[in-house]
């Protein structure tokens, strides 16, 4: 596979891409970003996942460079060009260059780059690795619907939870109410129905877990998109994270504590299951 990268419009060695030193993405975080999967050269819910760059983009007051037909049609070739079986394709759009001032520039074009890289993801459920999770206060802002490149309290929250020997971190807000990891939406059974936090400011609303909705819907699993709390997590007969990037992966213990004897449980091998189907498909 090529490493390539794409900056707003032109392709060149991934090493070798560079981007202005007073572009607002640099100075200010200001910008908005997409993981898009990659499996068997194609890209996978690439609409939702445009859609979802346009809704962030709109809650910064950003405009997206190009129009979603030429976005769509540069990720085909940059996939093509790339020879990307398996993979991720990085997104980021900034407010574009413009001398350091908190306020808004007038007249800077946003700039848009991509690069596409490569990624294993697990062929048998055996392979996936179950996640030691970490609970932490949600330090983020009140606008975690957009996907922003400001992700400073998601890593430190996950360095914090590498340090506890833990590989994510899941948030609560104050009253103990659970939004979502540092990277995953988090979902929990509690009393045989699954809950997760609904769609709303405080978690970004992830493609894998509209997924993992649409597939529980399929297999008659009772859903409730009701927020929970602490203490029902800490009774949840099986817990489990979605992304783009890792997929459906059980928690298999929080602070230290065991979550269910079976990791995967019943549910979520099922989901993991029904998700590897859309994926041959
Ligand atoms: C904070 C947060 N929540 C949830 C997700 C999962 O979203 P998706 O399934 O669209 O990858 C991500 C992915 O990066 C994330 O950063």
């Amino acid at each position: 596979m090529k490493r390539l990268a794409w900056i707003n419009g032109a392709v060149c060695d991934l090493a070798e891409a560079v981007v202005p030193l007073e572009d607002r993405g640099y100075l200010f975080g200001d910008g908005v970003y997409e993981v898009i999967k990659i499996y068997n050269g194609k890209p996978f819910y690439l609409r939702p996942h445009l859609d979802r760059l346009q809704k962030s983009a709109s809650g910064i007051a950003m405009e997206i460079p190009y129009p979603m037909e030429k976005i769509k049609q540069e990720i085909a070739s940059l996939i093509e060009n790339s020879a990307c079986k398996g993979g991720y394709l990085y997104m980021q759009v900034t407010r574009g260059s413009a001398k350091r001032d908190h306020l808004l520039p007038g007249g800077t074009r946003p700039s848009m780059v991509m690069y596409v890289r490569e990624y294993n993801s697990p062929a048998t459920i055996e392979e996936i690795k179950p996640l030691n999770c970490i609970t932490l206060p949600d330090e983020r802002w009140l606008n975690c619907y957009i996907k922003s490149i400001n992700l400073l309290p998601n890593v430190m929250a996950r360095h914090k939870a590498a340090d506890a020997g833990a590989q994510e971190a899941i948030f609560y807000r104050s009253g103990g109410t659970v939004t979502e990891g540092t990277r995953t939406n988090t979902f929990a059974v509690i009393d045989g129905v699954v809950r997760t936090h609904p769609e709303s400011k405080l978690i970004l609303s992830g493609i894998t877990r509209m997924i993992a909705l649409d597939l529980l819907d399929k297999l008659n699993i009772p859903v409730s998109e009701e927020a929970f709390n602490l203490e029902d997590l800490g009774k949840a007969s099986e817990v489990w994270t979605t992304s783009t990037g890792m997929e459906i992966v059980p928690v298999v213990t929080i602070d230290k504590r065991a979550v269910s004897e079976s990791v995967p449980g019943p549910i979520c091998r099922s989901l993991i299951e029904e998700f590897w189907k859309i994926v041959e498909n």
